[in-house]
């Protein structure tokens, strides 16, 4: 298995890290157009092989897509990231002709590859991609709702002081402030709904706070996170790699799911060597419904800005 991961920024090169730690890939490529980068990043990767234990090659290139030939995987991580007080959406115009030119390098070298898109405005990048390439639609998929259901996790561990590992929750929707769509409805923990151990009030923030999870960090860390998204984006590489058929909120091409087509926007998919195997539609509530089809118009917008 080969992994090309575009961008060898902070979060490149923490998905790159994460997918060496859990040792699933015979070989990740980091490629960037800053000189040297890429290769700077991954030598120093290297460098931990003996101390974390893995045995992934690890190698770097400045802008020769011809290093990432027949990769199975590919993440695109480049362009510019948002700023304090920043929207996803106001990075468009910067990383739009990114996205298209990345989109188009890869597949020139790796046909059969499958696309995971992590720049944002992510939904629309990820819309872009497909517009792009032209790719079948299970073959391009958006990272947003893997890292937001982990904060969503984080956000429900913490209210209900208990480990994440004992909570399980899901976010559908747009990957953006106002489009994301927490479900506390179907939140467990153990099986056991959260509105069991949590009131109203406790829920609407925990809601909330998942919804501006990037932007809490973003103006925490100056420029936005990139842990998390790291290991959101590694979970699913190893999905495909794995064949595993794990199920992640991802950002996937709709023809009619949910009521939506001709767009991509965070809905539960099972992820597996196909890249998208399924889109499980799952029953939503009036006002679940609602929020989705607000969440898709926003979208829908900023895909009319490309
Ligand atoms: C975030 C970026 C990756 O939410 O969109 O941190």
């Amino acid at each position: 298995m080969k992994v090309t991961v575009v961008g060898a920024g902070a979060v490149g090169a923490s998905c790159a890290e994460y997918i060496a730690i859990k040792d699933f890939a015979a070989e990740v490529v980091l490629i960037d157009i800053k000189e040297g980068f890429a290769e700077g990043k991954a030598m120093d990767l290297m460098q931990t092989a003996s101390l974390n234990s893995f045995d992934t090659k690890i190698t770097g290139t400045t802008n020769d897509y011809s290093k990432t030939a027949n990769s199975d995987v590919a993440v695109i991580t480049s362009g510019i990231p948002r700023k304090p007080g920043m929207t996803r959406e106001e990075l468009i115009s910067t990383n739009a002709g990114i996205v298209k030119s990345v989109a188009e390098n890869l597949i020139k070298h790796s046909p059969n590859v499958i696309i995971i898109v992590v720049s944002n405005p992510m939904d629309t990048m990820t819309y872009l991609a497909h517009k792009a390439t032209g790719l079948p639609k299970n073959r391009i998929i958006g990272m947003g709702g893997a890292l937001d259901s982990a904060r969503f996790k984080y956000r429900l561990s913490e209210a209900l002081d208990c480990p994440a590992s004992d909570v399980d929750g899901m976010v559908i929707g747009g990957h953006s402030d106002t489009g994301m769509i927490p479900l506390t409805r179907l939140a467990t923990r153990n099986s056991v709904p959260v509105s069991k151990f949590l009131s109203a009030d406790q829920l609407t923030y925990v809601k909330e706070e998942t919804k501006v999870g990037g932007a809490t960090l973003t103006k925490l860390l100056g420029t936005s996170a990139w842990y998390a998204p790291g290991a959101a984006v590694s979970a699913m590489v190893q999905a495909i790699a794995c064949d595993t058929k794990k199920m992640f909120p991802s950002s996937c091409m709709l023809d009619g799911e949910y009521g939506l087509s001709d767009i991509c926007i965070g809905v539960p998919a099972i992820i597996g060597r196909n890249g998208v195997e399924k889109i499980v539609e799952i029953e939503l509530d009036a006002e679940e419904k609602a929020k989705l089809e607000e969440s898709a118009a926003a979208v829908s917008k900023t895909n009319g800005l490309l």
